[in-house]
C-alpha cells in the first residue's frame, strides 16, 4: 500500500489513501486510533505509531530498503538541535504521516517534518526546574510521547500529563498526576501509552522522599481521572483504596508506609487489545534493603512486578512478581513485549521481558502464567535459578549483603535496563544489549547500629550507608568485579544466544531489527553501529560527537525513502546540545566533528581544610550531589550527566553560594539546595571536592 503525503502549512497533513481505504478523507495532524495503531505492522510500516512502535511494542520494523546489502550507503539526512548538553536524550521519535513528534530532557514537544527536520511546531511545558532535586538519575530526560485522536501526550519532569492539538502544538489539557495524600512529589520520565480512549501513566523518582508508586488512566478528550490503581499499600489503618490493596499489604511487614516503599511505574505500561488489559512494569523498592522497608515482610507486592489490569474497570486480572521482596533495586519497569510463540505445540500469547535481575521471562498473556525463565547473562549473584514449580527465583544464601557487605551482580543498574529491545516475532528472537556490572551492597551505617532510617525530603534515601563508611566496606571488599557490556539475538525458550558481542561501553542505547537483515544500534561510544541480524557482524558505524548512552533507535519512511532516526546525547566539551539524527541512504548531510580533549584540572583554590570537613562533604556529596556529578571515589556508583566538580574553575569556586544555595543555575538544571543544606555544609562539599581535586591532579602530572 502505498501513501502520498502531501503537506500544506504547518502539519494538516492531508492523508490521501490510493489504495486499501474504502474513501479518500482529509486527516488532521496526529489522526492515530486503536485500529490503526493495531493494523500498523503490516498495514504501514513506514509509520511509528506509539512508543514501542505499535501497542505490541515489538520494535521490528518491515522495512528493507535499508538492508544488509547496501548499508554501507547509509549517511546522515538530517540533524536538529533539540536539547542543551546537561539533559539526558532518552525518547523514542514517533513518526506520523511525516510529521515526527519528539521530545527533549524538559519535556519540550518537537513537531518536525521527518524528511528534513524543519521546526513544524514546539511545546514548551515550561516545566519546573526545581523538580531536578527529585530526580534520581540525572537533571532532566524523558522517553517521549503519545498521539492519540489528534492529540500529543506527554508527561513532564514535573510530573504533570499534558495534552496537546497535534497540528499545531496547542495546549489542550493539563493536569497534576500527584496526588497529595502524603506523598512526595514525582518526576515523570517515561512516554504516555494511549488506546481504549484513555492515556496511561505512572511516575518515576522512587527514592526521593516518601514514594509510593500509582498509575493513573485519564480520558484522551478531556483529562478527568478515569481510575487509579497503586503499586505498594499504604498505612493499614486509613482505607485501602481498592482491593488489591488489601491483599498487597498482608506481603509487607513493619511500618513500610513510613518509608514509601517505591513501586514506580517509571517506563513500561503496554496495551492488549487481545485482552482488554494494560499491562504495568513495576519499580523497585525504596530504600533498597527490604530489612528496612519492610522488616519481617514477604514479597512486598507489587515490587518489581508485571500487573496486568482491565482497561475498562481498572482492576486486576493477574500479577507476576519477578523479584518478590525486592532487595538489590531489581525494578520489572523494563520494556515489555508482546507476541505470540510455540510453546509445548501451541501457540501461545505471550508477553516477554528482560528485568534488571538478569532472568528473561516469558508469560502468558492470559493469566500470567509462567512459561520459562532462563538467565539471559552468566552475571548473575544473587539467585542461583528460577524454580518453574513455584515460579519463584531460589536466592543465594552466600549472597546475603546485610550481614557481609559486598560486590553482587546484576548491579542496581540491572543486567538489561529501560534501553529497548527489539523481537522478531517470526524467528521468535529478542535482540537487546545487555551488561555486567557488580554494584557494592551494604546496609546504611547508622541503620545498622540503631535499627532507625530516615527518609530524605530531598535526595536520595538509598538505605545503602554513604561516604567514608561505604568506602571502607568497599576496600575491605577488595576490587570491583569486571564489567562487559554485550548486544546479541536471545531465544528466551531455549536460553541460548544465536549470537552475541562483546560491545566496547558499559552503557550503550536500544536497538531496532528490521526486515531488510539489519539491526540499529547507537552506542555509549557515540559510534551508531548497524549489525547483520543474521550474525551480528558490523556492517557499518557512524562517529558521532556525542554519546549514545541510554538513547533510542527508530526507523521510518516517507514516500519513497526510508529513513533510521536516534537522538544522540550532548557534549559539553564541544559546547554541543542534544540532538536528533536522521540517517537515509546516500544522506549528505554532516555534523562538525571537533576533536575531544581531556580535562585537565585547573587552578584550584589553596584554602585549607580540616579531615572532618573533608569526611563530612564526602559524606554529603554522595548524598546530595552525586547522582547528577557522579560519584568521586567509588567506581562509577551513577550516571554522570553534570560537570565533573573537580575541574570547577576559580570563578565557579567563588560563586559556588550563588550556584548551590541561592538557584542561579536553576534553569541550566543545578537544582537549589537552600532548604536542604546549610553554609557550612556547603562548606564541607567543597573540601571534599577541593581535596579529590588535588588528588586528582596530583595524578594527572605522574603519568
Ligand atoms: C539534579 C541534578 C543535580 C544535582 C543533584 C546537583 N547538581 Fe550541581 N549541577 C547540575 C547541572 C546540570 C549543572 C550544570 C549547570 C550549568 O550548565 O551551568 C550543575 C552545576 C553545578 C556547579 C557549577 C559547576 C561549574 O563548573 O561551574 C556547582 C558548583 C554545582 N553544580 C554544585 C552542586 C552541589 C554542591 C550539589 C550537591 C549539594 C549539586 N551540585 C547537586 C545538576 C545537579
Amino acid at each position: 500500500m502505498k501513501k502520498t503525503l502531501l503537506q500544506v502549512p504547518a502539519a494538516l497533513a492531508v492523508l490521501v489513501s490510493l489504495t486499501g481505504f474504502s474513501s479518500l478523507y482529509a486527516a488532521e495532524a496526529g489522526n492515530v486510533n486503536d485500529q490503526r495503531i493495531i493494523d500498523a505492522t503490516e498495514a504501514e510500516p513506514g509509520n511509528w505509531l506509539s512508543y514501542g512502535q505499535t501497542y505490541k511494542e515489538q520494535r521490528f520494523s518491515q522495512l528493507t530498503q535499508i538492508n544488509n546489502n547496501n548499508v554501507d550507503e547509509l549517511n546522515l539526512a538530517w540533524s536538529k538541535p533539540i536539547g542543551d548538553y546537561n539533559m539526558r536524550m532518552q525518547g523514542t521519535p514517533l513518526v506520523v504521516d511525516g510529521v515526527m513528534y519528539v521530545t527533549n530532557g524538559w519535556s519540550v514537544i518537537y513537531a518536525l517534518d521527518a524528511t528534513n527536520g524543519e521546526e513544524i511546531w514546539h511545546y514548551d511545558p515550561e516545566v519546573d526546574r526545581s523538580y531536578a532535586r527529585l530526580a534520581c538519575c540525572g537533571p532532566a530526560h524523558n522517553r517521549g510521547v503519545a498521539v492519540y485522536e489528534g492529540k500529543i501526550f506527554v508527561g513532564t519532569f514535573d510530573g504533570r500529563l499534558i495534552a496537546v492539538d497535534a497540528g499545531t502544538g496547542e495546549e489542550i489539557w493539563d493536569v497534576d498526576t500527584w496526588i497529595p495524600e502524603g506523598l512526595g512529589r514525582f518526576n515523570i520520565t517515561g512516554a504516555p501509552r494511549a488506546a481504549a480512549g484513555k492515556v496511561y501513566i505512572g511516575q518515576g523518582s522512587g527514592e526521593s522522599g516518601h514514594r509510593r508508586g500509582y498509575v493513573t488512566a485519564y480520558d484522551t478528550k478531556t483529562g478527568e481521572v478515569s481510575w487509579r490503581f497503586f503499586l505498594a499499600p499504604g498505612d493499614p489503618s486509613k482505607p485501602f483504596e481498592h482491593p488489591e490493596m488489601e491483599m498487597a499489604a498482608q506481603t509487607w511487614g513493619g511500618e513500610w508506609w513510613k518509608y514509601g516503599g517505591g513501586g514506580t511505574a517509571w517506563n513500561s505500561l503496554v496495551y492488549d487489545e487481545e485482552f482488554n488489559s494494560l499491562y504495568i512494569g513495576v519499580g523497585n523498592g525504596a530504600p533498597w534493603p527490604r530489612e528496612i522497608r519492610s522488616p519481617g515482610g514477604g514479597d512486598d507486592l507489587f515490587l518489581s512486578s508485571i500487573v496486568s489490569v482491565d482497561v475498562d474497570t481498572g482492576r486486576m486480572n493477574w500479577y507476576y512478581q519477578t523479584t518478590p521482596g525486592d532487595n538489590w533495586d531489581y525494578s520489572s519497569a523494563m520494556d515489555m513485549t508482546i507476541g505470540e510463540i510455540e510453546f509445548g505445540g501451541e501457540m501461545r500469547k505471550v508477553l516477554l521481558q528482560a528485568p534488571k535481575n538478569g532472568f528473561f521471562y516469558v508469560l502468558d498473556r492470559n493469566d500470567g502464567e509462567l512459561l520459562r525463565a532462563l538467565p539471559y547473562t552468566e552475571g548473575i549473584d544473587w539467585a542461583t535459578r528460577i524454580d518453574m514449580e513455584t515460579g519463584r527465583p531460589v536466592e543465594n544464601p552466600d549472597v546475603a549483603y546485610e550481614t557481609k557487605p559486598q560486590w553482587i551482580m546484576p548491579a542496581n543498574s540491572g543486567a538489561h535496563n529501560w534501553e529497548p529491545q527489539s523481537w522478531d516475532n517470526d524467528q521468535g528472537l529478542m535482540y537487546f544489549y545487555y551488561h555486567d556490572i557488580a554494584n557494592f551492597y551494604s546496609l546504611d551505617e547508622g541503620f545498622v547500629e540503631t535499627g532507625e532510617y530516615e527518609i530524605r525530603e530531598r535526595g536520595l534515601s538509598l538505605g545503602w550507608g554513604e561516604g567514608e563508611y561505604r568506602r571502607r566496606l568497599i576496600e575491605e571488599a577488595g576490587p570491583r568485579p569486571d564489567s562487559q557490556a554485550y548486544i546479541g539475538a536471545f531465544d528466551p525458550i531455549t536460553g541460548s544466544y544465536k549470537w552475541r558481542h562483546p560491545l566496547e561501553s558499559d552503557y550503550n542505547g536500544g536497538v531496532v531489527a528490521t526486515k531488510g537483515d539489519v539491526l540499529f544500534h547507537p552506542e555509549g561510544t557515540g559510534e551508531f553501529t548497524v549489525r547483520d541480524t543474521n550474525t551480528g557482524e558490523v556492517l557499518w558505524q557512524y562517529s558521532a560527537p556525542g554519546s549514545f548512552r541510554s538513547t533510542s533507535v527508530m526507523t521510518y519512511q516517507v514516500d519513497d525513502t526510508q529513513y533510521v532516526a536516534t537522538l544522540m546525547n550532548g557534549n559539553r566539551a564541544i559546547d554541543l546540545g542534544g540532538t536528533v539524527l536522521a540517517f537515509k541512504l546516500n544522506g549528505d548531510a554532516t555534523l562538525p566533528m571537533p576533536e575531544i580533549v581531556e580535562a585537565t584540572v585547573p587552578q584550584l583554590p589553596d584554602t585549607e581544610f580540616s579531615g572532618e570537613q573533608v569526611r563530612s562533604g564526602d559524606t554529603l556529596y554522595h548524598a546530595q550531589c552525586a547522582s547528577c556529578h557522579g560519584g568521586i571515589g567509588i567506581a562509577d556508583e551513577v550516571a554522570i550527566v553534570a560537570p565533573d566538580l573537580r575541574l570547577m574553575s576559580l570563578e565557579s569556586h567563588a560563586a559556588i553560594r550563588d550556584i548551590v544555595l541561592g538557584g542561579s543555575r536553576a534553569q541550566q538544571g543545578m537544582p537549589d539546595f537552600e532548604d536542604a543544606i546549610s553554609t557550612e555544609e556547603l562548606e564541607s562539599i567543597r573540601a571534599f571536592i577541593v581535596t579529590q581535586a588535588r588528588q586528582l591532579r596530583q595524578y594527572q602530572q605522574n603519568r
